[in-house]
């Protein structure tokens, strides 16, 4: 009798938890079984920030590369777009930061400010090159490359690799695939992509970046869930919902809402579009309602877990710690969190933390 009680509870609150798209389509795409959704391997996903730019420039063919050998399940493309049309990987909306172009003369009087503030995200330009006022070609024909964010890292890479477009990233990515494959891996290495900005080109150039994403997508033959699976597993992420309810509407491919520290989120109603969310690592451990610690599974992830979603937050970053101070125990706190991928600028330190937990694991399970 207890138990025929307890199982209407469970069932009762099981219902209460999911929350149904009210439309048909996006609610259909968000319950797809996705193969790659969690890691077949029995530990967190690594996803590489910006390619290993930890050690290499951000976006760079280099950091990709590396990333790849250094064993990442996927590499993480943020999206711009240039005047042209053409999807830009890179972070920022402007290029001083993470480019030489202010060591290219001919663009003296290009530049300009940008301010663009949403209740979901802010971008600021000050006396800077907006990526949307030049055109793709414009930009590589002036010769224009790559460098790392931080003064702190090495430099030695910087100036050499031009920038990637989406189309180089994806092709880049089939390549090494295909020619370097890993052994023992149930799925290939993939992208874990990011729209920015989506609102400010919307709204003020006119452009929508997640469609022309999803078009090129198709262009390759991955805008589903069971050709990338085969091909190239692909991730959707942004701190814009409106991108991800676009992206549900469309194709089946698996979405994580992006979450900032500083905004209120309805968690129910993301889980009825997104298949995951990618919170700031402060959500584990002194948001509202943890207690702050650094060895108990965190109660953020518990009701993510019960909503049905994935949990990857960012970022690792082995030079700015911030609950430890060794790179190694960084990684074991936030996987006794219970987290399903980690955003990392280090893939390679992370995936030898997380492979080298996951064996002593195995050990104490032979132990027992
Ligand atoms: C931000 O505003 C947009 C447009 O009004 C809305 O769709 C979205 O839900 C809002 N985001 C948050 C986090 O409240």
């Amino acid at each position: 009798m207890k138990l025929v009680i307890l199982i209407a509870i469970l069932l009762i609150s099981k219902h209460s938890w999911a929350y149904d798209n009210p439309d048909p389509v996006i609610r259909e795409n968000r319950n797809a079984e996705i193969p790659y959704l969690e890691n077949p391997e029995g530990r967190p996903y690594v996803v590489s920030h910006r390619g290993a730019c930890g050690t290499l420039p951000d976006h760079s063919t280099a950091a990709y590369a590396t990333a790849y050998f250094d064993g990442t399940d996927f590499d993480e493309p943020d999206l711009q777009v240039t005047k042209d049309g053409v999807l830009f990987v890179m972070h920022n909306l402007c290029m001083k930061e993470t480019t030489n172009i202010a060591d290219l003369p001919q663009f003296d009087d290009r530049r300009s400010d940008v301010l663009h503030i949403t209740n979901e995200t802010t971008f600021k330009c000050t006396d800077d090159y907006i990526v949307n006022d030049f055109t793709w070609q414009e930009l590589i024909d002036a010769g224009l490359k790559v460098r790392n964010r931080y003064k702190s890292r090495n430099h030695f890479y910087d100036d050499l690799y031009p920038p990637m477009r989406l189309e180089n990233a994806i092709e880049l990515m089939l390549e090494l695939n295909e020619k370097s494959p890993k052994q023992g891996r149930k799925f290939k290495t993939g992208l874990y992509i990011e729209t920015k900005a989506v609102r400010f080109y919307k709204e003020k150039r006119n452009v929508d970046i997640a469609k022309i994403l999803y078009d090129t997508l198709e262009k390759y033959d991955l805008h589903t869930v069971e050709k990338a699976t085969e091909k190239l597993p692909i991730f959707i992420e942004s701190f814009e919902q409106d991108s991800l309810l676009y992206f549900k509407s469309k194709t089946d491919l698996p979405t994580v809402q992006l979450m900032t520290s500083s905004i209120e989120y309805d968690l129910d109603w993301i889980s009825s579009y997104s298949n995951g969310v990618g919170p700031k690592h402060t959500y584990m451990f002194n948001q509202e309602g943890e207690d702050f610690n650094l060895d108990k599974p965190s109660k953020f992830v518990e009701r993510c877990h019960e909503l049905d979603m994935k949990v990857h937050p960012y970022v690792l970053q082995d030079d700015i710690l911030v609950y430890s101070e060794d790179p190694i125990d960084e990684v074991k706190i936030w996987e006794a969190k219970g987290v399903d991928g980690y955003f990392t600028e280090f893939p390679q330190s992370t995936l030898n933390t997380l492979l080298y937990t996951k064996s002593q694991r195995e050990l104490t399970l032979i132990k027992e």
